[in-house]
C-alpha cells in the first residue's frame, strides 16, 4: 500500500507507523504504536497530516476512526477504514453471521454458544456432519479457526474455547457452523457506504505445505486474476453478497468507509461468505494492487467525498503472482535476526514488499519474522508470472530459507 501510495501523483509525504524495511524505501518510518491513539494523534498535528490510511483491523475495530471523528479539529482529516460499528463485521464472528442472517447472504448455517452453554454446542454439533468449524467469536490474529475431523475432537475444543484455555477472551464466545466445500477467493471492495468500486480479486494461500498441506499461516502467495471468478461468478458476488451488504449496513445505521475484504467460498459456482475483514488482506494486496493502475491517493478522496462510485478505477489487464518467502519453521518457532541477501540482484520490475524485515546497525536487511518478504511478478499469463517470480526468488538467500513451489499451479490448465 505504501508502495502504492509512494507512487501518487501527488507526491505525498509519507509515514508509516512503525514500518519495517521496505517501507523506508518509499516513507519515513515513524516509531509509533497504532494502538496507542492518543500518540497517533499527537504525531498527526505535529507533522500537519492530511489523510490517515489504517492498514490493520485492530485499530479499527477499537475505534481509531471513532476517536478521530469525535474531535471537531480533525473534521478535515480524510481517514479510510471503518468506524468501531463497521468494523464488528471482522471484530465479532457472531455480530458478522447474525449480519448476514438478517441480510439474506449466502453462508453458512451457524449458531453461537456463550459459556456455561456448552452443552447446547455438544448438542448442536451433533445435528451437524463432519469436519466441525469452530471459531472464536473475537479477534485471534487470523488463528481463531478450528477445523475438527471428529466429533470428540469438536467436543474437547469447544470446551477448551469457552474456557478461554485456547483464545483467551477472544472465545469467550463461540462460532460453531457448517463446513463449506469448495475453493476460496478474496473480493475487495472500495466503499463510502453508499457507492462502491470492486477490486481485482485474488487466491490466497494459506496453508504452509505444498498442495495445501500442513499448518495455517498468515498466506504464503497469491494470484489475481483469480480464472474461476468469471463475469457470472463475480456478478452473483455482485448481487448476492456486496449489494445485500452494503444494504444491511445502511438500513441498521452503520457508516461504513474504506476496505471491505470478502472472504469467499465457490460451491459449486455459487459464493457463500466465510468471513468479512475491515481491511485489506496479506498478501492479496501484494498480488492486487499491483494491477491497480489508478493513483489510490485519488482514489481515497473519492471515497472521502463520497463519489467512489463514479470514481475512475483503472486495473492493468494482467496476471500477478505473489510468493512470500517465509523463515524456516513458519508458522511455529524460526529465528529472527538473519542477514537476507540477493535484493540488490533482483529485476527492477519485481515488487519486492516486506513483511518480517529490519535493518541492522550497518544497514543490512535483516530477518525479523515468520513471513519475510513477498516477491510479485506480473505478465500476461499466469505461468509466465509465475517463472518470473520463481526465477526471481532463487537470487534471494537467508539461513533456512522456505516457500512453496506451487502457488498459482492449481490455476493453471
Ligand atoms: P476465517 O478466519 O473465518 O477466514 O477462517 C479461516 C479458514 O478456515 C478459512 O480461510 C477457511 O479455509 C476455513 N473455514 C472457515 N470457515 C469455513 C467453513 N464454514 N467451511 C469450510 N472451511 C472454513
Ligand atoms: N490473507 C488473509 C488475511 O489477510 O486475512
Amino acid at each position: 500500500m505504501v508502495w502504492k501510495l509512494a507512487q501518487s501523483q501527488r507526491k505525498a509525504g509519507l509515514f508509516v507507523a512503525p514500518g519495517n524495511a521496505g517501507t523506508a524505501r518509499w516513507a519515513v518510518n515513524a516509531d509509533l504504536d497504532p494502538m496507542n491513539f492518543a500518540q497517533v494523534k499527537e504525531f498527526v498535528i505535529e507533522h500537519a497530516v492530511d489523510m490517515l490510511v489504517v492498514g490493520p483491523e485492530e485499530p479499527l475495530v477499537k475505534g481509531i476512526v471513532d476517536y478521530f471523528q469525535a474531535d471537531v479539529n480533525f473534521r478535515d482529516l480524510i481517514i479510510v477504514g471503518p468506524c468501531k460499528a463497521g468494523a464488528r463485521l471482522e471484530g465479532s464472528k457472531q455480530f458478522a453471521k447474525d449480519f448476514m442472517r438478517r441480510a439474506g447472504i449466502p453462508t453458512a448455517a451457524y449458531r453461537a454458544f456463550g459459556r456455561g452453554e456448552e452443552h447446547l454446542a455438544k448438542d448442536f454439533l451433533r445435528t451437524l456432519r463432519p469436519p466441525y468449524v469452530l471459531k472464536a467469536d473475537g479477534l485471534a490474529a487470523g488463528k481463531g479457526v478450528v477445523i475438527a475431523s471428529g466429533l470428540a475432537e469438536a467436543e474437547t475444543c469447544v470446551e477448551e474455547m469457552l474456557a478461554g484455555h485456547k483464545f483467551g477472551a477472544a472465545s469467550e464466545k463461540v462460532v460453531i457452523e457448517e463446513f463449506l466445500c469448495g475453493v476460496e477467493l478474496s473480493v475487495f471492495v472500495l466503499t463510502d457506504g453508499t457507492g462502491y468500486r470492486i477490486l481485482p480479486e485474488a487466491k490466497d494461500y494459506k496453508k504452509v505445505g505444498e498442495g495445501d498441506t500442513g499448518l495455517n499461516t498468515g498466506g504464503m502467495g497469491a494470484v489475481s486474476p483469480v480464472p474461476f471468478a468469471d463475469a457470472v461468478f463475480m456478478k452473483k458476488v455482485e448481487e448476492k453478497i456486496i449489494k445485500p451488504t452494503l444494504g444491511q449496513l445502511k438500513a441498521e445505521h452503520i457508516p461504513y468507509s474504506g476496505f471491505l475484504f470478502i472472504g469467499l467460498m465457490n460451491v459449486a459456482g455459487d459464493p457463500y461468505v466465510i468471513e468479512y475483514n475491515v481491511r485489506m488482506g496479506d498478501p492479496e494486496t501484494e498480488a492486487v494492487i499491483p494491477r491497480i493502475e489508478s493513483d489510490l491517493v485519488d482514489l481515497f478522496i473519492a471515497l472521502h467525498e463520497k463519489r467512489i462510485g463514479s470514481a475512475e478505477l483503472k486495473i492493468r489487464p494482467a496476471y500477478a503472482h505473489c510468493l512470500m518467502l517465509t523463515s524456516g519453521g513458519y508458522p511455529q518457532s524460526y529465528t529472527k535476526g538473519l542477514e537476507v541477501k540477493g535484493v540488490e540482484g533482483l529485476l527492477p520490475e519485481t515488487c519486492v514488499f516486506h513483511a518480517g524485515t529490519c535493518l541492522d546497525k550497518e544497514g543490512r536487511i535483516c530477518t525479523d519474522g515468520g513471513r519475510v518478504m513477498a516477491l510479485t511478478s506480473l505478465a500476461d499469463t499466469l505461468p509466465a508470472a509465475m517463472e518470473k517470480t520463481y526465477a526471481e526468488a532463487e537470487k534471494i538467500s537467508f539461513d533456512k530459507m522456505y516457500y512453496r513451489k506451487d502457488i498459482g499451479k492449481d490455476l493453471c490448465r
